[in-house]
């Protein structure tokens, strides 16, 4: 029998797969790319493809690419109705998508690092201290108002760059740029967060790293998971609530969602201080009452181990796209991954059959407009579309880095690595 025989069916099979992801049009696996649930669509803008260069010195793979699932109708979650929308004039990584609550068709990427050098609109006030910014995770209020923590100027691992601890507003409404006195109580520089705005005004900034001396890069420590910074956007004060509960390891890189009673359910995240580790457990429960962490009874087998994703909720499902694999053995293959993940939240039980539900928007209780109405769909074209056309979608600063960026030395896998899926 001659080896050509076998391997012809074998091509045959591939180039089959090969035609059927095309015609499906399926997202390439990517991560630190970021999403915004508008309406019933959830959007994801840019990403990073590459799945070498971890230090990020070649930003080659920074895409530009818009796609979208649409939630109003059933789908099966192995298998989701991927649509593709006009790509961004740049490619886009390392922040987070505000969509307008005032105006429709906005989304405002602030900050992050963006590829390719795009006009930014007018913005009074704009502190050029902030141009390169990233490693941050904006957040949009009911009145329009974006509030920007810290981050840092990372451009790849040949510059130096600073880690910053200011918080700097973005009034969408006026395009009016601040960047408030630094108060004695603010956190140390921080990046790698997630940020989430509580109906109260409050924002909660949970994990990521913090730089030990302010103004330098160096050296800087992972933030505890029960020392939570929390943001007052009535009178723009800081302070720390100390959380307790159950033990909650230390992560960046991970996302945070708000439940309707005011939950926040942390998921994924690694550590890169000394090698890929995926964050334990993946995922957990903060009470923004009580401040006491709580692990779900969530079964650890089978469950993605994801760092750099994206997640939202919507209705009842956590919805978990993209990401890195923190597991995989070298940073010099990264595992990416095209996946969605959807955990349904009441009954903390990973679904694949998902039914449309009815969104709710957190209150943020303000007397600003009302949020925009969920049924959106029939302008969502435009949004994307409008927002290319005529800035709508709005960029600021650029090039800013990424994880992993101390490892200046050659990445050794650790043979202790973990694989907490097997727990
Ligand atoms: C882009 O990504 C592909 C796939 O991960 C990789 O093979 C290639 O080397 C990357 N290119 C650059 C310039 O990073
Ligand atoms: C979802 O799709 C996968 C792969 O096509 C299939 O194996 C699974 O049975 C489907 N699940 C449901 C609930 O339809
Ligand atoms: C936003 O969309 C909603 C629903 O389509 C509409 O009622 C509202 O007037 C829009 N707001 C603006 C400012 O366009
Ligand atoms: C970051 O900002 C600092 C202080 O302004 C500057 O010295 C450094 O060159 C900047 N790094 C990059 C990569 O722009
Ligand atoms: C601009 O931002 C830098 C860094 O946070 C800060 O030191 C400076 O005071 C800001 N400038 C203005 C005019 O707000
Ligand atoms: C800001 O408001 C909070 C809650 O009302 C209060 O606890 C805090 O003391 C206030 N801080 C300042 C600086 O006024
Ligand atoms: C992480 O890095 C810091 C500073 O280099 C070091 O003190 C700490 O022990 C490291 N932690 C781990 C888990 O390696
Ligand atoms: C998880 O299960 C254990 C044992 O089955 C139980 O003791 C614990 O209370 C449960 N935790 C939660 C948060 O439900
Ligand atoms: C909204 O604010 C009012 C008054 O400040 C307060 O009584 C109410 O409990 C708040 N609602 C929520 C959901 O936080």
């Amino acid at each position: 029998m001659n080896l050509f025989q076998n391997i012809q069916p074998f091509l045959l099979i591939i180039i089959l797969l090969f035609s059927f992801v095309n015609c499906q049009n399926i997202p390439n696996p990517r991560y630190l790319q970021t999403s915004s649930l508008i309406g019933n669509r959830l959007y994801f803008f840019g990403g990073d493809l590459s799945t070498t260069d971890y230090r990020n010195d070649n930003a080659a793979n920074i895409t530009n690419e818009v796609w979208y699932i649409d939630l109003s109708s059933s789908f099966n979650a192995s298998t989701p109705p991927w649509n593709k929308d006009v790509g961004m004039p740049i490619g886009y990584i390392l922040s987070a998508s505000c969509a307008s609550p005032i105006d429709n068709n906005s989304v405002f990427l602030v900050g992050g690092r963006i590829i390719s050098l795009w006009t930014t609109p007018i913005i009074i006030g704009l502190n050029s201290s902030f141009k390169m910014r990233t490693e941050i995770q904006p957040v949009i209020d009911n009145y329009g108002k974006v509030y920007i923590f810290g981050g840092n100027n990372y451009t790849s691992s040949k510059n130096s760059y600073v880690n910053y601890n200011d918080m700097s507003i973005l009034d969408t409404t006026s395009m009016t740029w601040s960047t408030l006195p630094i108060f004695e109580n603010a956190p140390l520089p921080s990046f790698g967060y997630t940020a989430t705005l509580l109906p109260t005004g409050i924002i909660v900034y949970i994990g990521g790293y913090k730089s030990t001396r302010s103004g330098s890069d160096d050296p800087y420590e992972t933030v505890s998971m029960y020392e939570i910074q929390t943001f007052n956007t009535k009178n723009y004060s800081w302070s720390t609530k100390v959380a307790g509960g159950d033990k909650i390891g230390t992560r960046a890189y991970h996302s945070a969602v708000l439940t309707q009673n005011n939950e926040i359910i942390i998921y994924g995240g690694s550590m890169w201080n000394d090698t890929l580790k995926p964050a334990t457990p993946y995922l957990a429960k903060l009470d923004t009452s009580s401040w006491m962490w709580s692990i779900t009874n969530l079964s650890q087998i089978n469950a993605p181990q994801l760092s750099g994703h994206s997640a939202a909720l919507y209705g009842d499902y956590m919805i978990i796209a993209f990401g890195l694999n923190p597991s995989a053995s070298s940073t010099s293959d990264l595992d990416l991954s095209n996946y969605i993940y959807v955990l349904d939240i009441v009954s903390y039980t990973w679904v694949t059959s998902v039914l449309p539900t009815n969104t709710y928007t957190p209150s943020l209780n303000t007397s600003s407009p009302d949020t925009p109405s969920p049924d959106t769909s029939s302008h969502l074209d435009l949004i994307i579309g409008i927002s290319i056309g005529t800035a709508g979608i709005v960029l600021l600063g650029a090039v800013g880095f990424l994880l992993y960026k101390r490892q200046n030395q050659e990445f050794i896998p650790t043979s202790g690595t973990t694989d907490y899926r097997m727990k």
